[in-house]
């Protein structure tokens, strides 16, 4: 069994598609093991998106970020980190594959819907920056 983080982005909730998200990643097997709904502020962004930091889209990608309510949460199951990968699509979602969310949901490169992490090692990272352990349920099933 293998964790990972997803966050569903300001758009996402801005647009009613935290329920569209949630049932794809339920519906595929993953189980839900922690979710809330929270204002990302600067210096969590800038924490969570450090690795871009000398990129030139890094300063759109964090007032977008930090606009508006963002609903992380932590799914778990048989590899939870690429399965995630593979639901999410491209990052660019007029790349992604129709039937993945950012191929049917988004259109913006920035305003891609959806966070995944991209390694079992920026799972752990990210869900100890979103989340205190008691907020998690324990490793089941
Ligand atoms: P994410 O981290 O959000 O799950 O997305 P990702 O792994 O698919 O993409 P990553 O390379 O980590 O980029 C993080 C986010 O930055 C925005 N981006 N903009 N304008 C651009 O060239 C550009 N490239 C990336 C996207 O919103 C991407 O999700
Ligand atoms: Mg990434």
């Amino acid at each position: 069994m293998e964790r990972t983080f997803v966050m569903v982005k300001p758009d996402g909730v801005r647009r009613g598609l935290v329920g569209e998200v949630v049932r794809r990643l339920e519906g595929k097997g993953l189980r839900l093991v922690g979710m809330k709904l929270m204002q990302v502020d600067e210096a969590l962004a800038a924490r969570h998106y450090a690795e871009h930091r000398d990129k030139p889209f890094y300063p759109e990608l964090i007032a977008f970020i930090t606009s508006g309510p963002s609903v992380p949460m932590v799914v778990e199951g048989r590899d939870a980190v690429a399965v995630v990968r593979t639901l999410m699509g491209a990052t660019d979602p007029a790349k992604a594959a129709p039937g993945t969310l950012r191929g049917d949901w988004a259109l913006s490169l920035t305003e891609n819907l959806v966070h995944g992490s991209d390694s079992p090692e920026s799972a752990a990272r990210e869900i100890a920056l979103y989340f205190e352990p008691h907020e998690l349920l324990p490793a089941g099933r």
